[in-house]
């Protein structure tokens, strides 16, 4: 038996990628999970309360194993500077014109987060899912010898062969190779995200080649072509992100869900100026408007286009969309339900 499938206590070599930012759903998780295969959650955007709140619901809905998801680095802007006089003097003055332009309220200035990395981790101790994965590096030793001591698999996230061995040499139990054709954003931690853009069909084996703990394929794989495509260059399983976005129990817009069960006219480009942190996503308006213009580190440049996202939740038009992300196998999607798209799957 595949050794992922047994650590993981599961039946199909099907990861559901998780989805940060409030767009992942304990229905999509528990869809995944009961069908056979691992449903994730991406938490980074939440405190360790709203973890524990979404492990209980996700545990209401299957009593199966799950991946709970978090960003090993949660930020790149300078916390030392005095936000309330950047917002006045700088960088609100920078997005006025945009705020302008859709007719849509400037927001307050932004806030320090009001929980860290290293709380999150005493509550995936405390939640003890099966599965935790991260991206954005290697969580700390201490913390992955406590998963190990009470079996929570770890799972790191790779986009390089070089991040695939300093995952490997942290004692992590499972490396996700992420080509650059997925999805989200491109959590390289080793170099700048431009310089890794590998695609799956390439890093899959190179990665495969470099180390020995089980590596599941992200980045392009959205029906059984693509899954029995990277088993063949070495992977225990896939990681499937985009194609489960467009199943009716993700938290995504049913506008987002229809442009990505349509396939795509204008194609998907890498870009930093959604988030401030390089990320792949289907063209749309703002990401014409905002091409050449500097944008603010993570995560401010999203706190500055949230009007511009709640604006797109509203009018249910995603030109303006901040959160129009794809990954390039949108045009390969053909199922609405999770549950059909993993059966499609593994056949
Ligand atoms: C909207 C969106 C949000 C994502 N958020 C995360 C995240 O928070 N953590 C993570 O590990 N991966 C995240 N990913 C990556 C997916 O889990 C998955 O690896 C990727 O989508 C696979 O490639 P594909 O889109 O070509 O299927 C995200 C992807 C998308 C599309």
């Amino acid at each position: 038996m595949n050794h992922f499938l047994k650590l993981a206590d599961i039946t199909h070599p099907v990861v559901q990628g998780p989805f940060g930012g409030g767009i992942s759903t304990p229905e999509l998780t528990a869809a995944v999970s009961n069908g056979g295969g691992l449903g994730s959650f991406g938490l980074h955007h939440l405190s360790p309360a709203g973890m524990h709140a979404t492990a209980e619901a996700i545990r209401r809905l299957t009593p199966g194993p799950f991946n709970l998801n978090l960003w090993v680095s949660p930020g790149d802007a300078d916390a030392s500077l005095d936000y309330a006089e950047m917002h006045r003097s700088v960088w609100l003055p920078m997005f006025a014109p945009l705020y302008e332009e859709q007719g849509v309220a400037a927001p307050s200035a932004p806030l320090a987060p009001e929980f860290s990395v290293e709380q999150q981790y005493e509550a995936i101790l405390e939640i003890r899912p099966k599965v935790a994965s991260f991206v954005f590096g290697v969580p700390p030793a201490a913390f992955l010898a406590h998963c190990r001591q009470l079996g929570i698999l770890t799972v790191g996230t790779a986009t390089t062969p070089a991040e695939a061995l300093a995952i490997e040499a942290a004692g992590m139990d499972a490396v996700v190779a992420s080509g650059c054709e997925a999805g989200g954003h491109r959590t390289a931690f080793l170099r700048p995200a431009e310089e890794h853009l590998i695609g799956t069909l390439p890093l899959i084996p190179m990665v495969a080649d470099a180390v020995s703990i089980p590596v599941i394929a992200a980045g392009g794989i959205a029906d059984q072509r693509g899954l029995r495509a990277v088993q063949a260059l070495g992977a225990a399983a896939a990681q499937v992100g985009t194609a489960f976005l467009a199943c009716e129990e993700s938290g995504t817009t049913p506008a987002h869900r229809a442009a990505l069960q349509r396939g795509f006219g204008e194609g998907t480009e890498v870009s930093r100026s959604m988030t401030g942190r390089l990320a792949r996503f289907l063209r749309n308006a703002l990401l014409t408007r905002l091409q050449g213009l500097p944008h603010l580190p993570f995560p401010l440049q999203s706190h500055y286009l949230a009007p511009l996202k709640q604006l797109a939740r509203t009018s249910g038009d995603e030109s303006w969309s901040p959160g129009h992300y794809s990954g390039q196998a949108a045009p390969l999607i053909r199922h609405t339900k999770a549950a059909d798209l993993l059966a499609s799957l593994v056949g």
